[in-house]
C-alpha cells in the first residue's frame, strides 16, 4: 500500500466542522458506539480513567468528551490537545478551559516537532480508523507519539476495526459509506495488524476487542 496522499489525510479530519461537532457526542458516542460498533462509550470512559495521568496529551480530540468526563487525581493537571483540525481544537479547548490546555495543531502522520515537556500519558481515542492506509502505513503515528512520551508513559485508546469483527448490517453499511468518503480508512484494520504495530514499538501491550472496537494500551516498562 502506498503512502497516503495529502487529500486522503485531509479527508480523515475535514468532516469535523462545528455542525458535526455539535451532534458528535449524541450521534457517535451515544448512538453509534452502542448500537453499531457495539462498544458503549462508558467502556472507553473507564479506560480513560484507568490510564490518564496528570501530565496528559489527547490526540485526535474531536469534542473532548472523554477529557471532560475523566477523573484526574490533581485539580491542576497539565493537559495538551493535539489535532489537525482547528475546529476540534477550538471546541475542546473551550470545553475544558478549566484546565487551560496547551493546544497543538499537528498531523500525526508527519514527524511531530515540539519543544514542550514530554507527557506521562497519551490518549488516542477513535483516531486510527480516521487515518489513511492500513496499520503498516498509519502505524507510523506510534513512532511520532513515542517521541513525546516520558520513559514511564502509557499510550492508550481505541479504534474501530473492520477486519476480523462481525459488524451488524447497519454498521457494515455505515463503515462502507465512511470508507468511500475517506472519513474512515479501516477496511484492512484487524486486531492482529494493530498488535503487530504496537509489538514493534512497545514492550507491554494490551488489546481488548469489544464489538467492532479494539481498546488498547502500550508502554515500555
Ligand atoms: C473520530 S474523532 C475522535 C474524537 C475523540 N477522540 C473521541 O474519542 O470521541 C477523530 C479526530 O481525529 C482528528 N484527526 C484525523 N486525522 C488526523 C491527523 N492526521 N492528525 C491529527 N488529528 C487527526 C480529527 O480531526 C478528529 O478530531
Amino acid at each position: 500500500m502506498n503512502a497516503p496522499t495529502a487529500q486522503e489525510v485531509e479527508a480523515g479530519q475535514a468532516v469535523y466542522n462545528k455542525h458535526v461537532l455539535a451532534i458528535y457526542d449524541l450521534l457517535v458516542l451515544g448512538f453509534s458506539c452502542r448500537f453499531l460498533w457495539k462498544c458503549p462509550a462508558n467502556k472507553m470512559a473507564k479506560k480513560y480513567d484507568e490510564f490518564v495521568s496528570n501530565n496528559h496529551v489527547d490526540v485526535g480530540v474531536g469534542t473532548g468528551y472523554f477529557l471532560d468526563q475523566c477523573n484526574f487525581s490533581s485539580d491542576n493537571p497539565r493537559i495538551a490537545l493535539m489535532d489537525l483540525n482547528n475546529n476540534a481544537l477550538r471546541y475542546t479547548s473551550e470545553r475544558i478551559s478549566r484546565y487551560t490546555p496547551e493546544v497543538y495543531c499537528r498531523n500525526v502522520l508527519d514527524p511531530i516537532v515540539m519543544t514542550a515537556e514530554k507527557f506521562d500519558s497519551i490518549g488516542v481515542n477513535f483516531l486510527l480508523h480516521c487515518l489513511p492506509g492500513d496499520f503498516s502505513i498509519k502505524g507510523v503515528l506510534f513512532d511520532h507519539l513515542k517521541n513525546l512520551m516520558t520513559p514511564d508513559a502509557v499510550i492508550f485508546g481505541s479504534t474501530i476495526l473492520q477486519d476480523g469483527v462481525s459488524p451488524n448490517y447497519l454498521a457494515k453499511r455505515l463503515m462502507n459509506f465512511y470508507n468511500k468518503k475517506g472519513v474512515f480508512s479501516n477496511r484492512h484494520d484487524s486486531a492482529e495488524a494493530l498488535k503487530k504495530e504496537l509489538d514493534a514499538r512497545f514492550t507491554k501491550i494490551s488489546i481488548e476487542v469489544v464489538g467492532c472496537v479494539a481498546l488498547f494500551s502500550a508502554r515500555n516498562y
